[in-house]
């Protein structure tokens, strides 16, 4: 049985931590070897399950392991060789050797090296289920646009491949004040770069991963979980279930009575909104739920009879059909706006913005000098014409 990975996202607060910490305590039960892991640097994990985790994987009970991953420990056990370089390239501009928590610190790096444990665990096929507690929404996308970001680069500054590292270093040599990375150093960003392109590959493998959205029934939760589903799907991953969580009960009270008709028709725009996806409801609860027992009822509560290890639904990515003489490219982008967004061909690739989201697709070679000529939304799809 290969691993499948269940990754939850949503905006700060709205039970991400609960719902995935109970989803992997049901997952355990069910007899899948299962790790819950958290990259959301402010690791919330101990306290949902009210036992101390941290970077270093720990049993928390049959067949449920758990982690907080470090970004510095992922730096050093990912990126040694990189170091050494940067370290190398920041002394001979006269600045201080870069530590590893510097390192950390810079852009991307950190969610970069986070994904590479996921890719380890895949290959080591250790664990039936990764479940993936994430940071809020913002941060996560930029976890899960990083592999895509990074191979871009890589691609455009170190034309990677032996043979044409071995190219580009004696030319660029006169040009550069810096040092030019050595032999092992490429060595080093090769594996890299390789190990962030199966991140993806296994990440939009709609067979393995599953994206579900955590969110709240309220205006401002609505607005965000559209948008991160708009960049989700530029992006390509395959999102299958919506957890509407923090639900007032009819009983709570006059208080509460406006809200409840607040939540009501949120609730109904929801389900008009997200019909591709399965929309799971989750009641607040007259407790904080922490501990496993408390996780394992909500658990049961979100999934009832269902099984939370199901793909609940299958996206499906770009697609291309013929058109009379030109190409049609077709991509789920709902709540997409065609004032939001950009469109070109960049030497054959497909540019696609949205907000400050850039998707590049690598046209297939007999689509590659077509230009984008006009641009349309048919029932959530967003249709390139390409001639
Ligand atoms: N259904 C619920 N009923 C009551 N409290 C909840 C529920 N879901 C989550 N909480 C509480 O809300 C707070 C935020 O939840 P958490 O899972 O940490 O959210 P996130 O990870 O999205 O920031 C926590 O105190 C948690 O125990
Ligand atoms: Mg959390």
């Amino acid at each position: 049985m290969s691993t499948r990975i269940i990754l939850f996202t949503g905006k700060g607060g709205v039970g991400k931590t609960s719902v995935a910490a109970s989803t992997a305590i049901l997952l355990a039960k069910k007899g899948f070897k299962t790790i819950i892991i958290s990259t959301d640097p402010a690791h919330s994990l101990s306290d949902a399950f009210a036992t101390e985790i941290g970077p270093k994987i720990r049993k928390i009970s049959d067949n449920l392991d758990a982690q907080e991953i470090s970004a510095i420990d992922a730096v050093n056990k990912y990126w040694d060789t990189l170091k050494g370089f940067l370290s190398g390239l920041f002394s001979t501009q006269g600045l201080d050797p870069v530590s590893s928590e510097e390192i950390a610190t810079l852009p991307g790096f950190d969610e970069g090296a986070e994904l590479l444990y996921v890719s380890d665990y895949v290959k080591q096929g250790n664990y039936d289920v990764i479940v993936m507690d994430s940071a809020p929404t913002g941060e996560s996308l930029k976890l899960l646009s990083f592999p895509e970001a990074m191979s871009w680069y890589m691609e455009k500054l170190f034309p990677i491949g032996r043979r044409t590292a071995k190219l580009v270093r004696p030319l660029a040599r006169p040009f550069l004040s810096v040092p030019v990375p050595d032999d092992s150093v490429f060595k080093s960003m090769e594996n890299l770069y390789d190990g962030l392109k199966e991140v993806r590959n296994i990440l939009v493998d709609d067979k393995i991963t599953s994206i579900r959205l955590v969110c709240t029934p309220d205006r401002m939760s609505l607005n965000e979980t559209m948008r991160a589903y708009t960049y989700l799907l530029l992006y390509g991953y395959p999102v299958d279930a919506l957890v509407i969580n923090k639900i007032f009960h009819g009983n709570s009270g006059e208080f509460f009575e406006k809200w409840r008709r607040i939540q009501e028709g949120i609730m109904k725009e929801m389900d008009s909104y997200f019909q591709d996806l399965k929309i799971f409801r989750l009641m607040f609860s007259n407790e904080e739920p922490t501990g496993s027992e408390r996780l394992q009822n909500l658990g049961r509560e979100i999934y009832g009879n269902s099984d939370p290890y199901e793909v609940f639904s299958r996206s499906i990515p770009i697609e291309y059909v013929k058109s009379g003489d030109a190409i049609i490219a077709k991509i789920k982008l709902p709540f997409a706006s065609k004032e939001r967004m950009n469109l070109y061909n960049r030497s054959g690739e497909l540019v696609i913005e949205v907000d400050n989201w850039r998707r590049v697709f690598y046209l297939p070679q007999t689509l590659q000098n077509k230009q984008p000529t006009s641009a349309e939304f048919n029932n959530g799809y967003l249709h390139i014409q390409l001639r």
